[in-house]
């Protein structure tokens, strides 16, 4: 498992993944592909959702293709085989396992194998659409770049488990990093062993154990810890205040994790989404005016443009931070579209709903921080 693949290979592997299911991974995974395609940037996206493989689907192509579960169930077929040509040249996919299916959760030996495709494949790009949860499989793939995307959406239980995920990813990076080191492997161990309420260390806490065992591994720990530069992609804004929840998530992991999770960008929750899926055709060809499509190739150009993702060059004198430069994105679509907060019904009612909604909002960040200290507290997660 490496954590070098950015850093030396000029490929870079962006894997994609939610805590929870359904926040839009595959929706922006295609059309972002597409538009890296579109681009002239060499790109194959990888259906690594096995068990629940619907990627095609958002390109606009039926399940008719071999995948990734045939190249594992037949030893003849090699990845390349299994690698669809799309409309776009310069865009290639790799169907997940709808033809030969029951690969849900593959062993480690699978595993191994899965990430040694990914690493063989030439392409500029390569997106890797997980699936849900904090399956071993989502943990080694999301470890293969140091440039992963989180999706949530701006509810507490989406946010929480994107957190939930993003610390056991670093677990798993710690764990990967001191292999070699015995007592740190056996203090890692205990860590995860111990379920004690009110006990449970943040990863910042785990540093400081590492580091009280030999100064020099803490500060090995830090910069292993410290190599992961996630992105954030907030979807299915409802309303421009939406964001605050992605503000507060920021802050939690910076806290409690000591890693700054970017902001990528944010979408709003469009109908163009399901329409072009009942069209059968993918969101950025049939609707490529619409909030959704031009919010994701807002993304795409991000990535093709900065030289080194996840390095990214802003322009530190016009805004904050990556999530001052959504909000300022976040306005700007607010003008353009009449989402999100768009509304039929008169002033009055859309004040009244507007408040409505900033009320439960702050429900939802105040229910994010009790369910934070239970979550911190115990649970089944390492610590
Ligand atoms: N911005 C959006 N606005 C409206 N609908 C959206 C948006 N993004 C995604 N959707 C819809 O939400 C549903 C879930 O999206 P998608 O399948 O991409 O999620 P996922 O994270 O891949 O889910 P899973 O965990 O099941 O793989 C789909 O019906 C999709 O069309
Ligand atoms: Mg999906």
């Amino acid at each position: 498992m490496g954590m070098t693949i950015n850093q030396k290979a000029k490929r870079k592997i962006i894997p994609v993944a939610s805590g929870k299911g359904g926040a839009g991974k595959s929706l922006i995974t295609a059309n972002m592909g597409l538009r890296l395609g579109m681009a002239g940037v060499r790109t194959v996206i990888v259906d690594m959702d096995l068990g629940g493989s619907n990627l095609h689907t958002y390109l606009g192509y039926r399940n008719n293709h071999k995948g990734i579960g045939n190249y594992l169930s037949d030893s003849r077929t090699r990845f390349n085989d299994v690698m669809v040509q799309t409309h776009v040249p310069d865009l290639r996919f790799v169907p997940g396992d709808v033809l030969v299916t029951g690969l849900a959760s593959p062993t480690p030996a699978i595993r191994k194998k899965l990430v040694a495709a990914i690493e063989s494949i030439d392409a500029d790009i390569v997106l890797i659409d997980l699936g849900s949860g904090t399956t071993p499989l989502v943990v080694e793939m999301f470890l293969l770049s140091n440039s992963g995307l989180i999706i949530a959406t701006p509810e507490a239980p989406s946010v929480l488990n994107a957190y939930s995920l993003l610390k056991n990813v670093l677990f798993r990076q710690l764990q990967e990093e001191f292999t070699s080191s015995k007592r740190v492997t056996a203090y890692l161990k205990d860590v995860q062993k111990d379920k004690t309420p009110g006990s449970t260390p943040t990863l910042r806490d785990i540093v400081d154990g590492i580091q009280k065992i030999d100064r020099k591994n803490g500060t090995r720990a830090k910069k292993a810890v410290s190599q992961l530069k996630p992105h954030l992609i907030l979807n299915m804004l409802t309303q421009p205040d939406d964001f605050r929840i992605a503000e507060s998530l920021r802050e939690l992991v910076e806290r409690n994790l000591g890693i700054t999770l970017e902001s990528l960008g944010a979408v709003f929750d469009d109908p163009a989404c399901s329409q072009a899926v009942r069209a059968l055709r993918p969101l950025s060809e049939f609707a490529p005016e619409s909030a959704a499509a031009i919010q994701i190739e807002r993304m795409a150009q991000k990535i093709a443009q900065s030289e080194r993702f996840p390095d990214m060059p802003l322009d530190l004198e016009a805004y904050d931070s990556s999530y001052g430069l959504t909000r300022i994105e976040i306005a700007m679509d607010v003008e353009s579209f009449s989402q999100p907060g768009d509304s039929t019904v008169s002033g009055e009612a859309r004040d009244e709903e507007f408040l409505e909604v900033i009320s439960q909002q702050k429900r939802e960040i105040d229910q994010l921080k009790g369910t934070i200290r239970t979550l911190t507290a115990g649970s089944d997660s390492p610590f």
